[in-house]
């Protein structure tokens, strides 16, 4: 996710301070980087780079920009991709305001069309460039820029965190709605940025803002006001992590930092794509695809989300395989008017990249469900659709799953219609739900008395069964222990082999249908070997009779449940591994991004 670093002060070390906030933000991913000085001079002073930190660095040799008060920017793109142009800060037509943004400006279509229709000229293919115009129009109409910075975000829908300069104005703007913000000040000077690691070098005394906040950074340090421009009290809070676990802000991996993401990730999955009383989703051109087949090809947890993407097409009456990519080239099957997609977190998986090119090359139209801008699957597969999870740290994936099954919802409702009317409400419920499953859950007390356990299986049926298989495959990841997912119904025509009192059942039953009351004859046979049960469940059914524990989640539809029966797996496996002391964000043997076959 892109990060905001805004410093005011430190007598003529404003802009290392900047570059130094940036490589504290560097962790959260980003793909290129800017900044913006503002002094006496007539226009702001601006240095921006796609690319890595090092690349911004090497154009600062050239050419540094000058001022006492600045702004900097590391981006991860999400409109256009990344290149110079689209870098951040964005500037006016004039050059006399540069703005950085994190978050997404839902109508910016729409504005950018009116403002280049009144003569703006844009630079960027992005959403944030909207924004300098619009200040920039608030400016020539005589507003002073406070008031033109808030009257350019009454224009705006969506989320934000905004840090604005003005050329010839010794003060930062800022604003945030929905996009973290928060301030830092020192005995010399004051901070701004979308994290704590930015400036925690520098300082440890904060002020976070709140949704619908102004904040202006100056000279004689920082006020914060609301929408009415009224003063509002806040209260400076001293951080102690120290500057290295700041990054994790205060969770002691990035593991749990995602997993707590989570609602957040799914928020910006959902935003501006459903259209909720209605139940119409918005996916673009996707919609018009109309796919009278759909072939999945994925690995990992990616293909435990692409298992249950082929379970909703299917569902929806459009024939439906998921397929591991490293299998797919082996055996290809018959594509005739298949759209290929291909889901994958990082967009530059070897071997999900190398089932789309086999696919493209079959004559295949090629999609890819990925969550990073500008990545070889983006770029290379004829569709696009981004899950806007945010960047992913840890190695074990886990909000981008969430995301990515809620994304394959959006995707399935667009282009095979359904019934939208059930599942629309579930999916605009979903963050708040998974909110309360995170704010109540025992998973770390159920890790407690399973830590020493020979193996774990995950049982589940339906959508259920790709969690099965992703509650496993996240155990034997950070766990180390031997951990295996069934569908339900298979255990007994192998796997109970298998099963004793020193292996725990994990089994996802939620609701009280068919598959419900299948799942709980297959409890009962593990039940009835002396094996520990763990239901992981809404409380529809009537499988607490026989399960030793209960993992609670919200009860939802269907395929909202398994988003959150998930996230208590997450927990127990991550609670497991942090009491077995294992290197929870850097398995062993792993890598984030695997990028050979
Ligand atoms: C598991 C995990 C991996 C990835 C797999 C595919 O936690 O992270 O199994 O899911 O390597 O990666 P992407 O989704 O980037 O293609």
């Amino acid at each position: 996710m892109c990060g905001i670093i805004g410093c005011v002060g430190r007598d003529g070390e404003t802009l290392e301070t900047l570059v130094h906030g940036l490589s504290k933000l560097e962790y959260r991913g980003y793909d290129s980087a800017g900044v913006a000085l503002t002094g006496d001079g007539e226009t702001v002073e601006i240095s921006k780079k796609a690319g890595e930190l090092d690349d911004l660095r090497a154009a600062l040799e050239e050419y540094a920009p000058a001022g006492e008060v600045g702004i900097g920017h590391t981006r991860w793109s999400t409109h256009g991709p990344p290149t110079d142009e689209n870098a951040h800060p964005h500037q006016d037509c004039t050059g006399r305001v540069a703005v950085v943004h994190n978050g997404i400006i839902e109508n910016y279509q729409a504005l950018r069309d009116e403002l280049a229709t009144s003569g703006h000229t844009f630079r960027s293919d992005t959403d944030t460039e909207v924004l300098p115009h619009l200040v920039e129009e608030g400016l020539d109409s005589g507003l002073d820029p406070d008031a033109a910075v808030r009257q350019a975000l009454t224009r705006v829908d969506g989320s934000y965190a905004v840090a604005v300069v003005v050329a010839g104005v010794d003060a930062v703007f800022a604003a945030r709605n929905d996009s973290p913000l928060v301030l830092g000040e020192d005995d010399d000077a004051v901070y701004l940025a979308s994290d704590v690691p930015a400036f925690r070098d520098f300082t440890d005394r904060v002020v976070y803002l709140a949704d619908g906040e102004f904040a202006r950074l100056d000279g004689e340090g920082w006020t914060v006001t609301n929408i009415d421009g009224e003063t509002v009290e806040k209260t400076v809070d001293t951080v102690d992590w120290d500057p290295e676990e700041a990054g994790k802000s205060g969770y002691d991996h990035f593991m749990l930092k995602e997993i707590h993401e989570q609602p957040r990730a799914l928020r910006q999955c959902l935003r501006g794509r459903v259209e909720e009383l209605g139940g119409n989703i918005e996916v673009g051109d996707l919609g018009d695809l109309s796919p009278t087949g759909v072939q999945f090809v994925a690995c990992g947890t990616s293909y435990h989300a692409a298992l249950y993407g082929a379970q909703l097409f299917q569902q929806a009456g459009i024939p439906a395989q998921a397929f591991l990519a490293s299998e797919y080239a082996s055996s290809p099957p018959p594509i005739g008017d298949a759209l290929v997609i291909g889901v994958t977190q990082s967009g530059e998986t070897a071997d999900t990249l190398s089932a789309l090119r086999e696919a493209d090359k079959r004559g295949a139209r090629t999609l890819a469900v990925t969550n990073t801008v500008g990545s070889t699957a983006a770029r290379e597969c004829d569709h696009v659709f981004y899950i806007r999870a945010g960047p992913e740290i840890g190695v074990a994936a886990t909000k981008t799953f969430a995301s990515q099954l809620a994304a394959l919802n959006l995707l399935v409702l667009a282009m095979a219609g359904g019934n939208a009317r059930d599942i629309v409400p579930a999916l605009r419920d979903l963050p708040g739900d998974v909110q309360a499953l995170l704010d109540d859950s025992n998973a770390e007390a159920i890790a407690e008395v399973y830590e020493d356990s020979s193996a774990y299986f995950f049982i589940g049926r339906g959508y259920h069964y790709p969690v099965a298989l992703e509650g496993a495959l996240k155990m034997k990841e950070i766990s180390y222990k031997h951990a295996e997912g069934f569908a339900a119904g298979e255990l007994k025509h192998g796997p109970l082999a298998l099963v004793t009192e020193e292996t725990p059942v994990f089994a996802v039953v939620t609701g009280d249908g068919e598959s419900a009351r299948k799942t709980i004859g297959n409890v009962k046979e593990v039940e009835a070997r002396n094996a520990p049960v763990v239901a992981v469940t809404d409380g529809a059914s009537e499988v607490e009779r026989y399960a030793d524990h209960v993992l609670r989640v919200p009860e939802t539809h269907p395929r909202a449940a398994s988003v959150l029966a998930n996230v208590q797996l997450q927990l127990v496996s991550y609670h497991v591994a942090k009491r077995l002391g294992r290197s929870i964000d850097k398995p062993r043997n792993l890598a984030k991004s695997v990028t050979v076959e």
